[in-house]
């Protein structure tokens, strides 16, 4: 059921109920996860899905600060959203919605009057009386953060997808306060979703026939709601189905629960995938970069997990060239990365943001063609790791859910194994939300290719490696 909360409902009688809105939306999956809860509050508004921003009254663009390249192409395409207001198309809306609403605020409408509509994250509720303002003729703005908002009570409304997989919010906002991010500026104080809403929402998605649900939150080990910690959050989310996947990302390394280790290791449906950056291989970085844990804490931290989970999966986010990085720091890095063994790495080149202690306090000194040295460098070594340990793969057996039609060849199908690789497989006739056994025959740096076996299940699959599943 789609429920919006609007206080002032009856004073905004809008004339939007036939038109169409479109919703660009860039950055991490909290912001796709957001995207849908707008999506929500637009057609319990009676508004309807655009295919495109041409065809739409109204454009969202849903936006992330966290680099500088992210912002610049939302400029872009900004700007070539203010060209699609023609003169037979002047009264099309363009609004801002995400982090950089909150960062940009007013400025978007006084300087660049490029938008009408500026929407930071913690206000989508208000989102149908600011259009009804800028019906009136006024550009509208509303970047207030709140300590409480979760939009819990908002069904998400999911008109893109495959139908199969899914996020799901539980938290939002950081107070962690990495001296190189933005996050907590636009996206404010954490604040953890009540856990039998959050329950609830999983329990509509099975129902709606989805497979897999990837929970989201800038930090989950630290989600506390009436008592519920994120291990006894992620117990409850996976008996909601045990025919359905649950994911999680991201995990802070300064506060991995050893209780959320021996949930993943119990319940077959929980998988065996951690996200788990840590950012830099340095200590002194780490310091600087206010991530409260050594290199040698993260290297322990992992050990431990490996050993509790064997054959678990991990990946990491790395930022190379942060302010007063050595090449001997840069160096750890890299052993890091070699010694960790990742299966997958998100790299990016330090971009400093204003408002974060890094700006305040350090100099941004590393020249632009050092950082995009150590980048290359870093991701060459993860492209070779990445390689080899998908060719270990090669003979194994994975149950793989299978997702979409795959992108090179329309008679062949990709999905994901439990560790979170990619898959590509014959058709024959599985079709998308199966899960279906394959044996690993070939693989690249990025993507195994596979036989398949049968059609299968988690219980069925998983039955040979413990005696006896939980009972649900
Ligand atoms: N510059 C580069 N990368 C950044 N990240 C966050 N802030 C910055 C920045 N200023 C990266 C971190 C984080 C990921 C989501 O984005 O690695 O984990
Ligand atoms: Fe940014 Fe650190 Fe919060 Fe992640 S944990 S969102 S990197 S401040």
């Amino acid at each position: 059921m789609i429920k919006l909360i609007n206080p002032h409902k009856s004073r905004y009688i809008l004339n939007v109920e036939s038109k169409k809105f479109f919703i660009e939306t860039y950055g991490c999956q909290m912001n796709f996860a957001d995207t849908e809860i707008v999506q929500s509050i637009m057609t319990e508004r009676g508004m309807k899905p655009a295919d495109d921003a041409e065809a739409a009254d109204i454009i969202f663009i849903n936006t992330c600060s966290i680099r500088d390249n992210a912002e610049r192409k939302v400029w872009d395409r900004l700007k070539y959203f203010k060209s699609l207001k023609t003169k037979k198309h002047q009264d099309k809306v363009v609004g801002v919605l995400g982090c950089m609403a909150e960062r940009i605020r007013e400025k978007f409408l006084e300087e660049k009057k490029l938008v009408d509509l500026v929407v930071g994250p913690d206000a989508y509720r208000d989102i149908p009386r600011l259009l009804a303002e800028v019906e009136d003729g006024r550009k509208a703005v509303n970047v207030l953060l709140s300590l409480e908002e979760t939009y819990a009570d908002i069904t998400p409304v999911r008109v893109t997808g495959n139908g199969v997989t899914s996020f799901v919010s539980i938290m939002r906002g950081c107070d962690n306060m990495c001296s190189f991010c933005v996050v907590p500026f636009t996206r404010g104080r954490e604040r953890s979703r009540s856990a039998d809403s959050i329950i609830q929402e999983i329990q509509q998605l099975s129902d709606n026939g989805y497979k897999e649900v990837t929970v989201l939150g800038q930090n989950v080990n630290s989600y506390k709601a009436d008592g519920v910690s994120f291990a006894d959050l992620m117990y409850r989310a996976s008996m909601v189905n045990p025919e359905m996947r649950v994911r999680f990302s991201t995990s802070h390394p300064k506060d991995f629960p050893d209780e959320l280790l021996h949930v993943i290791n119990e319940r077959p449906n929980i998988c065996n995938y951690i996200h788990i950056p840590a950012q830099s291989g340095s200590s002194e970085v780490l310091k600087r970069m206010r991530r409260p844990y050594t290199r040698e804490e993260y290297l322990e931290l992992i050990d431990h997990m490996t050993n509790l989970i064997p054959g678990v999966s991990l990946s990491t986010d790395i930022i190379t060239g942060f302010c007063g990085e050595t090449e001997k720091q840069h160096l750890e890095t890299m052993s890091l990365m070699a010694q960790v063994r990742y299966d997958l790495a998100y790299m990016f080149a330090y971009s400093e943001r204003e408002r974060t202690l890094a700006h305040r306090k350090y100099e941004d000194d590393i020249p632009e063609e050092i950082k995009k040295r150590r980048l290359s460098e870093i991701i060459d070594q993860q492209m070779n790791i990445q390689e080899e340990n998908n060719l270990k793969e090669v003979g194994k057996r994975h149950l793989v859910l299978v997702e979409n039609t795959s992108k090179r060849n329309e008679n062949q199908l990709s999905g994901r194994t439990d560790t979170n690789k990619m898959v590509v497989f014959d058709r024959l006739d599985f079709v998308r939300g199966d899960y279906v056994e394959v044996e690993i025959t070939g693989s690249t740096s990025a993507t195994l290719f596979a036989k398949p076996i049968r059609k299968s299940s988690i219980q069925e699959f998983y039955a040979a490696e413990t005696t006896a599943l939980p009972t649900v």
